[in-house]
């Protein structure tokens, strides 16, 4: 993939929306020119916190349009990946940490019709996904320890980075490079100019005052 010929993707990540105006943020993001919206599924045991779940999920399917973006942090993936493909879920991305049969989940969700995306905290080194690569229509480099938004980005995400634009070049294949986690408009030029290819976005979009500009700045990398 050719970063330079392709646009980076904006990801808002729900979790950081008004929840008693979901309806209404979901609307507003897709107008200001958001590409995917990004759901965290969170369980409270893979990370120490709850979020939302398939029933909020199947009802805004038929109000929004973008691409559902469900990353689930969650214990239970082969539970999970069932329930949020039925509920509306276009791409669902899982943990390496959370299983050891990577490869197995990986083909369970291409199966069910969503693009597959594997993600790794950021302990864990990007090793342990080189052998999926092929699979994958998506990698998310988690940028902050998961469970919560608004926390600062880590900078040896970068590195990640790099390092997965290199395999993805060398091995010509085409996966997304996803960043997650304190992404804001200072660092993403970096992030893109080292071959990220979407970007999640909480805090920096749905805690600013104007989504559209807040997107804007964000592709501007
Ligand atoms: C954290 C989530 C992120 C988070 C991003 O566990 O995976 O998607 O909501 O929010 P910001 O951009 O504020 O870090
Ligand atoms: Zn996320």
């Amino acid at each position: 993939m050719d970063n330079l010929k392709t646009p980076v993707l904006i990801a808002p990540s729900l979790m950081a929306a008004n929840m008693l105006h979901l309806l209404d943020e979901v609307q507003a993001v897709e107008a200001a020119g958001a590409d995917w919206l990004h759901l965290d599924i969170m369980d409270g045991h893979f990370v120490p916190n709850l979020t939302f779940g398939p029933d909020i999920i199947h009802q805004l399917r038929p109000v929004c349009s973008l691409p559902f973006d469900v990353h689930l942090m969650v214990e239970s993936v082969e539970l999970c990946i069932g329930l949020y493909h039925k509920a509306g879920a276009d791409h669902i991305t899982i943990h390496a940490e959370a299983t050891a049969d990577l490869r197995h989940y990986l083909g369970v969700i291409k199966k069910l019709g969503c693009k597959a995306g594997v993600s790794i905290n950021p302990g864990t080194s990007v090793d342990a996904i080189m052998s999926v690569l092929d699979l994958v229509d998506l990698v998310l480099v988690m940028s902050v320890n998961p469970g919560f938004y608004g926390q600062s980005f880590i900078p040896s995400s970068l590195n990640k980075v790099v390092t997965l634009a290199e395999a993805r070049k060398e091995r010509n294949l085409n996966f997304h490079i996803v960043v997650d986690g304190g992404v804001n408009s200072v660092n993403a030029p970096s992030l893109i100019s080292a071959g990220a290819d979407v970007l999640v976005a909480g805090n920096s979009v749905f805690k600013q005052p104007d989504y559209s500009l807040a997107i804007q700045k964000l592709k501007q990398g």
